[in-house]
């Protein structure tokens, strides 16, 4: 009898521990992906149901473009002609195409990107996706998603950084916020469109390890998210052209991604029309003879143009075409786009709450990356002088290109200081020596003009390297503004500079939001989504350029250039991308992954897992207190990176794989919750063409960037 009791108590005992394990630990919701307003087997039904009626003229004449952006529409089968529009930060005003009257120019995706604000991926595209509305536009032409994998590559600032777990995260809110407003997201280059040095010529040759766990991901998140279409890419993936091969889309896209909405090709990037029809695209873009001078011998693989004469000879059967209709058809079906008014002018009245988007995403993506001696904030007082000089004082700096946004009010740094600092604010183009010594503080605006077309090199001109160095020498509170799309050889003079601010292109307003930050009127908060190396050379994807050759201007016959030889960009670094390669060789970038500076600090104590022991497929749930220690508020991002202790493969020594900015009052600590799931322990495997979890131990990593880890944990997954 005692016995038993003792068990009982035992068991009453061992229960109300569980039960408190259980309350101490949160798990992290599920993720809610868009659920098209018309069901997909719906959709589809009503698809072949039109299929069946159509005649073969009537089908090829739906897989090419119409004047640019536009499909074919049938008033006889209730489909309307659908409308495209570039991209990823903000609507472009495209000449004569575009009914819109202005667009807002949001801060650029990498800049999004460095919030590490899920809520603010969502709300920038669903206020692009109010834009598309207002001006009648079906399908945005982004998220632009491909993978920082050098820092030279000229369309870094329309992507989403250089971590795969980081990048999905933004580009599944993206995908939900856009299209929350029914306009269709087109996840684009798929894939291995890492740098854009003679696009149409350059061959990536990637391993299908490199491919799932780095260059994938964001594309599989934003598939999970709903995403309703896929655009490939310009370059070859290991020998073909993406749009026009069976691996890209029919294997890696369709079969492994499980994608099955529409799948677009990017603009005159088909060569070959058999293989095109053959390999699982829908789409070519934009489908029609476009008059261009240097557009070379083949350009003419147009599909529409091609497919009645292979139809004939007997190399392309109906049956090829059939499903490339069907999958337009089920699109345009499933987001309700018959029988609905695309344009709803309503949407004009939320241009104000667009603007105020912009600016937050401004606020939270500027990265302090240094701060010798509390240099900022900066409090004016009076007689003070604020010297700005450098090339974007008084012009806004952008990314070009189809990703382009013109936006309006624009507020250039001069404007925005004067706003916020007045009459303290001289600027002038070329300070001599004295008017610098004697300013009080001196903002050099640096950066480049980065845009598609062509790659950009990480050295700046060495005039602005030069002029920077002087006024550093000269003032020892010099501040460098830095604008480009990605990181840029900072190593001359970044010891001399009192501090450097990372703004990367920030959109119509974001400069507001760099004065409240030099003024502390806004605390910063953003993170490096990239690693900056000390030179280029260190970086995983050098060299890339072909032996003997050289960066060259954004020209047309340099983009198509089809005579230039094939030439392959090895992916020598597998896995091993971004900090995962600076930690594995052991070499010392100049700002990590995932660093910025505060204007107050942050401590972390008590991590621990729920467990020391699971089984494979078990969540595993983690918790971190984190406190700001210092005298004003700020949002930190807590970072969790995974480190597999033993493994059959190399393994990088850190992959992220959560994270959480947490808003901090001074003085204030919050406990953060993690859920890591199993893929959050998995790698590739090339042997069984899956994802594999090993048995063995796992370390758990809390850091505030990935070269500041604060405290470890392990784990044992059986
Ligand atoms: C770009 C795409 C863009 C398309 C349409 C191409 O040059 O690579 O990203 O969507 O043009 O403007």
């Amino acid at each position: 009898m005692k016995k038993l009791f003792a068990l009982c108590l035992t068991v009453l005992l061992f229960g109300a521990c569980q039960n408190t394990i259980e309350q101490e630990f949160q798990k992290e919701a599920p993720f809610k992906p868009f659920e098209p307003p018309v069901p997909y087997e719906t959709a589809l039904a009503k698809a072949e149901s039109i299929l069946g009626q159509m005649s073969l003229e009537e089908k090829i004449a739906m897989i090419g473009g119409y004047n640019m952006f536009f499909t074919k529409g049938y008033d006889k089968y209730g489909i309307a002609s659908i409308q495209f529009a570039d991209a990823t930060q903000g609507v472009r005003l495209t000449d004569g195409i575009i009914e819109l009257d202005k667009s807002v120019a949001f801060p650029a995706p990498i800049a999004l990107t460095s919030t590490w604000n899920t809520d603010l991926a969502r709300a920038y595209a669903e206020s692009i996706g109010e834009e598309c509305r207002a001006g009648g536009i079906a399908v945005l032409l982004g998220p632009g998603m491909n993978m920082y994998r050098i820092s030279q590559n000229g369309r870094n600032f329309e992507y989403f950084g250089e971590d795969p777990y980081l990048a999905a995260r933004m580009i599944e809110n993206y995908v939900v916020g856009l299209q929350n407003t029914q306009t269709i997201a087109t996840l684009k280059h798929f894939i291995a469109n890492n740098s854009d040095f003679r696009r149409r010529r350059s061959n990536s040759v990637v391993s299908e390890r490199a491919l799932h766990e780095i260059y994938m991901p964001a594309f599989e998140a934003g598939v999970d998210a709903g995403a309703m279409a896929v655009m490939t890419s310009f370059n070859l993936v290991n020998g073909e052209y993406s749009p026009q091969s069976k691996y890209v889309v029919g294997k890696l896209l369709r079969r492994d991604l499980g994608f099955q909405w529409l799948v677009m090709s990017d603009w005159v990037s088909i060569w070959d029309a058999e293989k095109a029809l053959k390999s699982g695209l829908d789409l070519d873009m934009p489908g029609e003879d476009v008059n261009c001078s240097f557009c070379p011998e083949g350009h003419d693989k147009f599909l529409r143009g091609q497919a009645p004469s292979l139809v004939k000879e007997g190399k392309v059967q109906e049956a090829d075409i059939d499903p490339m209709v069907k999958h337009i058809l089920t699109t345009i079906i499933a987001m309700g786009l018959t029988g609905r008014q695309v344009k709803d002018t309503s949407y004009l009245n939320n241009y104000d709450k667009h603007v105020e988007v912009a600016l937050e995403t401004a606020r939270q993506g500027i990265v302090l990356l240094k701060n010798e001696n509390e240099t900022l904030p900066f409090r004016a007082k009076e007689g003070d002088v604020i010297l700005l000089t450098g090339k974007y004082a008084t012009k806004l700096a952008r990314g070009g290109g189809s990703a382009y946004v013109e936006g309006f009010d624009v507020i250039t740094i001069l404007d925005a200081l004067r706003a916020q600092f007045g009459e303290n604010v001289k600027h002038t183009e070329s300070p001599t020596d004295e008017e610098i010594a004697d300013a009080s503080i001196v903002i050099y605006s640096a950066g480049t003009n980065d845009t598609e077309g062509r790659d950009i090199s990480f050295d700046l001109p060495e005039d602005m390297n030069k002029t920077i160095s002087r006024i550093a020498k000269l003032n020892d509170k010099t501040v460098v503004v830095m604008n480009a799309g990605g990181g840029r050889n900072m190593s001359s003079w970044n010891n001399d500079a009192a501090a450097v601010l990372y703004c990367w292109y920030p959109g119509q307003v974001g400069n507001k939001a760099l004065a409240e930050i030099i003024a502390g009127v806004t605390n910063p908060s953003g993170k490096l989504p990239i690693t900056i190396e000390r030179r280029f050379e260190d970086s995983p994807g050098y060299p890339y350029l072909p032996a003997g050759e050289e960066l060259h201007p954004a020209a047309l016959e340099y983009d198509f250039g089809m005579d230039h030889p094939v030439f392959d960009v090895n992916y020598h670094e597998g896995v091993f991308a971004g900090y995962r390669w600076y930690e594995h060789k052991n070499i010392q970038p100049l700002y990590a992954f995932g660093h910025g500076l505060s204007y107050t600090t942050f401590e972390y104590s008590d991590l621990k897992t729920d467990s020391r022991n699971y089984n494979t497929g078990d969540d595993v749930l983690v918790k971190v207190d984190v406190t700001n220690t210092g005298q004003v508020a700020g949002k930190e991002i807590v970072q969790l990176y995974v480190r597999d202790l033993e493994a059959a493969v190399e393994r990088p020594a850190k992959e992220l794989k959560d994270f959480e900015k947490v808003h901090l009052k001074a003085g204030e600590k919050k406990t953060v919750y993690f859920t890591l799931k199993k893929r959050d322990f998995a790698f590739w495997d090339e042997d069984t063409s899956s994802w594999k979890v090993e048995a063995g131990e796992f370390e758990i990593q809390i850091g505030a960037s990935s070269a500041d880890i604060r405290l470890k944990e392990r784990i044992y997954v059986n």
